[in-house]
């Protein structure tokens, strides 16, 4: 068993389907182990994706990530940081395969709907950067 960490980003939560891409996520078989929306503050978002900082894209993507709530999540399974990867699609959604979460709804390489931790080891910083430890219960399974 895995946990990872998801966000549904300001273009899902505007659009009003966070319960779309929450119910693909289990449809998929993890586990939604702690959810809330929040609204990130800029410097959550740049200390959250500091690892960009140097890229082109960092203030635009800072800027998105900050211009309405999130809902962010803890998902848990079997492999669940690969599988929700897999499930999420590729960054570019008009380079996604049909049926992710990018395909089905990404509106641009920015407006991406998703964001799923790339490692195990990111997984754990980020589901801590986000989450206390009376948040994080232990799996109903
Ligand atoms: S990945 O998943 O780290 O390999 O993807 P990557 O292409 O490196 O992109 C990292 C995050 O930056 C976002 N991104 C952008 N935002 C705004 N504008 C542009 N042009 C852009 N290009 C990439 C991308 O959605 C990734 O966000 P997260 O939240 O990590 O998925």
């Amino acid at each position: 068993m895995e946990r990872t960490f998801s966000i549904i980003k300001p273009d899902g939560v505007k659009r009003n389907i966070i319960g779309k891409i929450l119910t693909k996520i289990e449809e998929s078989g993890l586990r939604v182990v702690a959810t809330k929306t929040m609204h990130m503050s800029r410097r959550e978002a740049e200390q959250f994706y500091a690892v960009h900082s140097a890229r082109p894209f960092f203030g635009e993507l800072c800027e998105y990530m900050t211009s309405a709530p999130v809902v962010v999540s803890v998902l848990e399974g079997t492999n669940a940081v690969a599988a929700y990867r897999e499930l999420m699609g590729a960054t570019d959604p008009s380079k996604a395969t049909k049926g992710t979460i990018r395909a089905d709804f990404g509106l641009s390489i920015g407006e991406n709907t998703v964001h799923g931790s790339d490692s195990l080891e990111n997984a754990a910083i980020e589901v801590a950067y986000f989450f206390s430890g009376t948040e994080l219960v232990n799996s109903a399974k």
